[in-house]
C-alpha cells in the first residue's frame, strides 16, 4: 500500500486537526515533539505521512500531487485558486474576510471613490471589489500585520481576515463591509481522489461523524 500524504497549514490549525485524527485513532506521536526540526511525519501502522508547510503554500503542494490531502483555512484556497478538490468544511478555524477601516472611510467606501486597499489576499480583495461590487480600487499587498495601513496612511482600508476582533479594536479601526465566511476546509488532488478513492472516502466519512458528533455535543 503506498502512503497518503497530508499537508497541513502549520499552526493553530494542524494542532486541532491532528487532535481530531486522534480521536479518529490516527495517532502521530512524533509530531507532537515541540523541539523536533523534523518535517515528515508517519504513521506507518496506517500508511499516512504528514508534514507541516506554510499555510499559503499548501494548495501549491496538493495541486501538484505532492499531497494527496491538504487541510488548510478557506481564505488561503480562495486566494491561491489551485486546481483542487474542496471536500469538505471541518468546521473550525471560523472567521470572516472583511473589508475594515476606520469610520471615516466607510463613505469613501461607500461613494466608490479611488481609494487604496491593502491586503494579504490581493486576489480576494480584487474579486470582491472588481467582480462583485464593480468598484475600481487600487489594490497594495502586504505580507502581515496589514492593520498598519489605515494608520499610516497606506491605504484607506483593508481586506482581512477577523476572528474576535480585538486586532481590529486595538488599533481604532470597524468592520465596514463583510466578504465572505471562512474555515478550515480539506482539499484533495484530483487524482489521488481517483486513485485513493476508497481510503479518502473512508477518511473523509469518519471526520465527517466525528464532527457530526461534535456539533451535536455542542448544540447539547
Ligand atoms: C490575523 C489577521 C488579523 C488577526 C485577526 O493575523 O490578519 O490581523 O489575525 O484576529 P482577531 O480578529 O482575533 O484579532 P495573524 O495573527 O495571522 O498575523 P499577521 O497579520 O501578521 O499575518
Amino acid at each position: 500500500m503506498r502512503y497518503l500524504t497530508f499537508a497541513l497549514a502549520k499552526g493553530r490549525l494542524a494542532k486541532t486537526t491532528m487532535d481530531m485524527f486522534e480521536e479518529l485513532g490516527i495517532t502521530c506521536e512524533a509530531m507532537k515533539d515541540k523541539t523536533t526540526r523534523k518535517l515528515m511525519f508517519f504513521n506507518e501502522d496506517l500508511k499516512l505521512r504528514f508534514f507541516l508547510a506554510k499555510a499559503s503554500d499548501v494548495p501549491t503542494y496538493v495541486e501538484y500531487g505532492a499531497a494527496d490531502i491538504g487541510i488548510v483555512g478557506e481564505d488561503t484556497i480562495l486566494e491561491e485558486g489551485r486546481n483542487l478538490h474542496e471536500m469538505m468544511d471541518l468546521g473550525f478555524g471560523k472567521c470572516r474576510m472583511c473589508v475594515c477601516g476606520p469610520e471615516e472611510a466607510r463613505e469613501k467606501l461607500q461613494h466608490g471613490e479611488l481609494i487604496r486597499v491593502a491586503s494579504k489576499y490581493p486576489n480576494i480583495a480584487k474579486d470582491y471589489f472588481y467582480n462583485k461590487k464593480l468598484q475600481t480600487v487600487e489594490i497594495i499587498k502586504l505580507n502581515g500585520s496589514v492593520e498598519l495601513a489605515p494608520i499610516v496612511g497606506l491605504s484607506e482600508v483593508i481586506v482581512d481576515i477577523v476572528e474576535t476582533g480585538s486586532t481590529l479594536r486595538a488599533n481604532g479601526l470597524k468592520v465596514l463591509e463583510e466578504v465572505c465566511d471562512l474555515s478550515a476546509r480539506v482539499v484533495v488532488n484530483p487524482v489521488s481522489l481517483r486513485m485513493e478513492q476508497e481510503r479518502i472516502r473512508r477518511l473523509l466519512y469518519d471526520l465527517r461523524g466525528l464532527i457530526d458528533e461534535k456539533e451535536g455535543k455542542n448544540r447539547g
